[in-house]
Parts: structure tokens; C-alpha cells; sequence
């Protein structure tokens, strides 16, 4: 497994793996990796000749006051989960070589998409990742790119700019993830207290009564968030911040739920922000 920092460098491994005849499975990560990122390693691994995993706290997806300088890290532990897993290249580089004169130019969809949902509370969230998954694609040449469906809205984004930008891969999305207990994995879940930990349940808790209520054939959304709001409040010190239901493939509100939909929230435990969502075929 090489570690690759330089741009060119990546570039040019990923153009010689090119003309040999290989298809290039590309993980675009912000590190502190644990088993929902190795989901998307292992898929890859299966489906590509090559495999190429990248390791990027991206600064430009994170506003002000959020928590780029606290975000983990463990370089040394990453690799040690890539190793076993047949990894080709670990892509490493450092924001001052991905953002050498800062950023001028960004990849922004416009519209509704991003503003909604975690766009909201978070301004330059989607700014960011567009940009820098635009660069990474750019630097790495992948013909696959794989991305979990635990961070919905991101998915919707990403596909929308490769659609719209004619960018020549595949966009592969995976299923989120779980703890035992149902909580989403996160590489912000190493944020939060014993007690707030427990407390995180209540997430997936909420949204397997909302899958119960779709089941037994209820259509509102209303009533479906106001049963997942009751269930939260199950538990002290929790911050909603927005559950949204909405059409799978636009992020469009639905008042009465029909077709491909996902159910999304995002709420603070304390100082810890989580998000998690299901998608749904009525
Ligand atoms: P990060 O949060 O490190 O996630 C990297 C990839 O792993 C994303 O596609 C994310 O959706 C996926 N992932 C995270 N938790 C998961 C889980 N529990 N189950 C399945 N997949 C999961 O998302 C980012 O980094 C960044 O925004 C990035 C795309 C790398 C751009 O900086």
C-alpha cells in the first residue's frame, strides 16, 4: 500500500493504472476511519482493479465556528485498517498543497439542494465538498467513486455535479452503517460523553417509528414527525435541529409521503452535532 502526498504523483500513478487496462475504485474520506468507511473500501475492492482511498480533513466544508481543528485524527491507526484490506494507494495530501492560494475558485451547485436540510445550518458545507470532490476526482481519475448513504443529502449533491458537470465516473452509493444499538457510525461519535452516547440511540430509535408508522400505512409527514419529535424527547439535552421528509431523488418536502423517500434529521447531544437518515420504497 503506497501513501501518496503529492498531487502529481497521485495523477500520474492513476494515468499509468489507466493505460494498463484498470479500473480505478475511488474512497474520498476525511479519516478516522471505522466500518462504515471500510464498507466503501471493501465494495471497491470488489468491483475495481485498483483501489484508491483518500485521507483529507477538507477546511473548506467546515464554517467558523465548527470543529475542523478538533475533528480526529489518527494517520497511523487509518492505515493500519486500510493495510488488510488490499488497498492500492492511501491519497494523503496537505490543505497547503490542495489549497495553495487558498480557494478561489469553487464548484457551487445552486438551487434549493443545497440549502435545505443540513444547507441550512451549515452555509458552506456543500460548497466544500463539491469543491474538493471535484479536485480529488481531478487529481485521482477514478471510473468509480463510492459514498455512503449515511450522509444523504451529500449523495444527492454529488451526483447531481457529476451529472451536471459531465464528470466520466460512477457514482456508487452504499448503506449506512450501524452500531449495535442502531446509532449511525460517525467519526463524531468519538465526541460524545458515556451518557450522551447511550442517549444517540434514540436517533435510529426515532426513525424505525416512523418505518413502524409508514408500514402500518400512515401518510402524513406531520404526524410522522410529531411521533419521531415525542420519541426524542424521550431523552434530556437534545437540540433538533430539522427532521425533514422528502423525495429520494430531489430532496423535495412531502406533506403526504409516496414513492422513493428519505427520512432525514440532524440534532446536537450536547455539543455534538450527529445526522442520520432512512430511505424508504412506498
Ligand atoms: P467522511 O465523513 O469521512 O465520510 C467518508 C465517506 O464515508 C462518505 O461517503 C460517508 O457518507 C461515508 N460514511 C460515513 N459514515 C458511514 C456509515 N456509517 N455507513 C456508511 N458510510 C459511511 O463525507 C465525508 O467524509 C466528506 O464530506 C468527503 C466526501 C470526504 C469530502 O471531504
Amino acid at each position: 500500500m503506497k501513501v501518496i502526498s503529492s498531487l502529481k504523483e497521485m495523477t500520474l500513478f492513476s494515468k499509468k493504472a489507466s493505460a494498463k487496462g484498470s479500473i480505478i475504485g475511488f474512497v474520498p474520506t476525511m479519516g478516522y476511519l471505522h466500518e462504515g468507511h471500510l464498507s466503501l473500501v471493501r465494495r471497491a475492492k470488489k468491483e475495481c482493479n485498483v483501489v484508491v482511498v483518500s485521507i483529507f480533513v477538507n477546511p473548506s466544508q467546515f464554517g467558523p465556528k465548527e470543529d475542523l481543528a478538533k475533528y480526529p485524527r489518527d494517520l497511523k491507526r487509518d492505515l493500519a485498517l486500510l493495510r488488510p484490506l488490499g488497498v492500492d494507494v492511501v491519497f494523503y495530501p496537505q490543505a497547503k498543497v490542495m489549497y495553495p492560494f487558498g480557494c478561489a475558485a469553487y464548484v457551487d451547485i445552486g438551487g434549493n439542494l443545497t440549502k435545505k436540510l443540513c444547507g441550512a445550518f451549515r452555509p458552506v458545507l456543500f460548497k466544500g465538498v463539491t469543491t474538493i470532490v471535484a479536485k480529488l476526482f481531478n487529481i485521482v481519475l477514478p471510473s468509480k467513486a463510492y459514498f455512503g448513504q449515511k450522509d444523504a443529502q451529500q449523495c444527492v449533491v454529488l451526483e447531481k455535479m457529476v451529472k451536471d458537470l459531465n464528470f466520466p465516473l460512477q457514482v456508487v452509493t452504499l448503506p449506512t452503517v450501524r452500531e449495535k444499538d442502531g446509532l449511525a457510525m460517525s467519526s463524531r461519535n468519538s465526541y460524545l460523553a458515556p451518557d450522551e452516547r447511550k442517549d444517540a440511540a434514540v436517533i435510529y430509535k426515532s426513525l424505525m417509528l416512523a418505518r413502524q408508522m409508514i408500514k402500518k400505512g400512515v401518510r402524513s409527514s406531520i404526524k410522522i414527525k410529531s411521533a419521531m419529535i415525542k420519541e426524542l424527547n424521550t431523552v434530556k439535552h437534545i437540540e433538533l435541529q430539522y427532521i425533514s421528509i422528502v423525495k429520494a431523488e430531489t430532496l423535495e418536502d412531502l406533506k403526504t409521503l409516496s414513492g422513493e423517500i428519505i427520512i432525514a434529521l440532524a440534532l446536537k447531544i450536547g455539543k455534538t452535532r450527529l445526522i442520520d437518515n432512512i430511505r424508504l420504497k412506498l
